[in-house]
């Protein structure tokens, strides 16, 4: 018998396009060993939603083994590496990375500087913003919409709780990028030198910003950490902030580009929902769901085996990486009846696992979902008839983890 190489969830065509995959792999088992990568993925929407739950079996402690192996050690070993590094600040897990009870410790701080008051508050400069990017191609007819929206408009909104202006913005950006390449696994050790410059930049500059606001509290996010009790006693160390600060600046950033980007090509591409939309604007929160739903930009996320546990009659063992694969969850057929179809008006689109589920639930949602609300506002109040430009290509660069468009050009009527 011809023995063909299994085809694996992480190959480019297929984190590309992975929906006929997502289908073939279901039908046969939704939790599988993908044996190129050995790491175990899981599609299945319920499935997802109970491991996410059984915190027993299932760590997010899988920092060290994402970085572990051969590479990692060469890291430790690499002199003028550590040298850049020792001048910053060390990588402590407080969050996304952490188990309980850590984990819990510092959320519940973080839950309260992104609440709903909290959110509703931005929502003004938020339009502000949403207007002011808008004004810059809105005569033009045209525009180049990941680079002058999709990106500029969450990088923006995080540039100011951080306590930087706009004009920082593109630094934020890069400090960004390198966060998310150091997390690739695919650097030249030149880039790795030059992100290790970058993280380092980044944590005396956010240390600054902190001291100034341990001085004189703002009403931005920074003040509410550095003024935060952790247990209701000590002070963030510096440490922890900066880890806190760098993950809500970087999963902030790439997932809201992302949805916002998948959001105005699901528009241009199903121009008969983009008309219900302006027709009737109340639809547009559950939008947004639809678009959460359709684009997932937080793909898969990690997680580890504490114990040799069984999922959907599969034995995961300890030690083992399984990702939960939402992307595929939110295509789930079992769950969303025609999966693949873009309908504003879907019932239970807000049930969708674009920001996971249980105590790891995305932080930042609400401010993501106000961000997208208000913008589609902006798009259906101020454009029409949005199409994507004749002869564009529209490609996904590979990433285990993140999903998101690079480029999206667009034309538009003006109205
Ligand atoms: C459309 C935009 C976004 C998407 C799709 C998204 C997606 C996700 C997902 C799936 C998780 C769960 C991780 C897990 O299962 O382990 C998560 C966690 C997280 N997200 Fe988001 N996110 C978005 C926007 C944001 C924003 C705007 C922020 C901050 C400003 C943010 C900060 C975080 C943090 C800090 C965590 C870790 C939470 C924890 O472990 O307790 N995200 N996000």
């Amino acid at each position: 018998m011809n023995k063909q190489t299994a085809k694996s969830l992480f190959q480019p065509d297929i984190l590309a396009d992975p929906y006929d995959f997502y289908e073939e792999q279901r039908a046969k088992s939704p939790v599988f060993l993908d044996e190129a990568s050995g790491a175990y993925v899981v599609l299945d929407y319920d499935l997802i939603s109970e491991a996410v739950g059984r915190l027993d079996d299932f760590s997010n402690n899988f920092n060290a083994q994402l970085s572990g192996g051969k590479s990692a050690a060469d890291l430790d070993n690499d002199e003028e590496l550590q040298a850049i590094l020792s001048t910053g600040y060390p990588q402590v897990d407080t969050l996304l990375t952490a188990d309980q009870p850590t984990h819990t410790r510092f959320r519940k701080l973080v839950n309260l500087a992104f609440s709903m008051p909290k959110v509703n508050k931005l929502e003004d400069s938020i339009r502000e913003m949403s207007n002011r990017l808008i004004d810059g191609f809105i005569d033009k007819g045209e525009c180049e919409f990941m680079e002058e929206y999709a990106v500029p408009m969450p990088v923006q909104i995080i540039a100011g709780q951080l306590g930087l202006d706009h004009a920082d913005a593109g630094t934020v950006k890069r400090w960004t990028n390198a966060f998310v390449d150091r997390l690739s696994g695919m650097m030249t050790r030149e880039r790795q030198l030059e992100t290790a410059r970058e993280v380092v930049e980044f944590q005396h500059v956010l240390k600054a910003n902190m001291d100034d606001r341990r001085k004189e509290a703002k009403s931005d996010i920074l003040s509410d950490l550095v003024n935060a009790r952790v247990d209701g006693e000590r002070p963030l160390d510096d440490a922890e902030s900066l880890s806190i600060v760098q993950q809500l600046m970087v999963a902030g950033n790439e997932t809201t580009t992302a949805a916002l980007g998948e959001g105005v090509r699901l528009f241009a591409s199903n121009p008969d929902q983009y008309k219900k939309i302006q027709d009737d604007p109340s639809l547009i929160p559950n939008a947004v769901e639809e678009v959460l739903r359709m684009s997932s930009g937080s793909s898969g996320i990690w997680r580890v085996m504490h114990r040799d546990a069984e999922l959907g009659g599969v034995t995961l063992p300890k030690g083992a990486m399984v990702m939960m694969r939402y992307h595929a969850a939110n295509r789930d057929p079992k769950h969303f009846e025609n999966p693949n179809e873009f309908r504003v008006d879907r019932k239970n689109a807000r049930t969708h696992l674009a920001f996971g589920k249980g105590i790891h639930m995305c932080v930042g949602n609400m401010l993501s979902r106000k961000e997208m609300t208000v913008s589609f506002q902006q798009f259906a109040e101020r454009m029409d008839n949005i199409r994507i430009q004749e002869g564009a290509t529209l490609t996904y660069p590979p990433n285990m983890m993140l999903r998101g468009l690079t480029s999206l050009p667009i034309q538009f009527d003006k109205r």
